[in-house]
């Protein structure tokens, strides 16, 4: 589980996520097309376009900082988000990728605010999180075999 410090600086960083949520998201997608184009045919297009997918990602990352303590309250969300993720063939080798990818746009988005500290918080608070998608998206295609 996360150390209170993490958890601290999680939820210090809500409010300058919520400032930049969006620009953060783009930033993210544009990277990470650019450094693992292999990724890009999981995604439909047309909802890159709109801005569509890009706003829900953001919004699930606010919702998962805003309750990384009590991960049970997004369990209805991460079940959802799991059948989409299942439906796209999302599997766990791709959880580094959109990780890494994250940290970097986190990195590009907020300049000197973010410290290593904050970018080593959301580092662990990432992998909580990809494991509990990995282990929920694992139950669906088990039970889809
Ligand atoms: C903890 C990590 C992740 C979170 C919080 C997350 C969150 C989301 C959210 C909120 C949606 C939108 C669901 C909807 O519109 O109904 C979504 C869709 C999607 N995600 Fe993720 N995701 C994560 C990891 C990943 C990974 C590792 C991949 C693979 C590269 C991925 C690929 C997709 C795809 C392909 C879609 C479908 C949307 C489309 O077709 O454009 N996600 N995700």
């Amino acid at each position: 589980m996360l150390d209170k410090k993490t958890i601290d600086i999680i939820k210090s960083t809500v409010p300058a996520l919520k400032a930049h949520g969006l620009e953060i998201t783009k930033t993210f997608y544009k990277t990470m097309f650019e450094r693992n184009p292999e990724v890009a045919p999981l995604f439909n297009m047309d909802r890159q376009k709109s801005g569509e997918q890009p706003k829900a990602l953001a919004m699930s990352i606010l919702a998962s900082a805003q309750n990384i303590d009590n991960l049970s309250a997004i369990m209805p969300v991460v079940e959802k988000i799991a059948i989409r993720h299942c439906d796209s063939g999302v599997k766990p080798e791709h959880y580094p990728i959109v990780g890494e990818n994250l940290l970097l746009a986190i990195k590009e988005v907020l300049g000197d605010a973010a410290t290593d500290e904050i970018i080593d918080a959301w580092g662990k608070t990432y992998e909580v999180l990809a494991q509990v998608f990995i282990d929920v998206e694992a139950k669906i295609y088990a039970s889809r075999v």
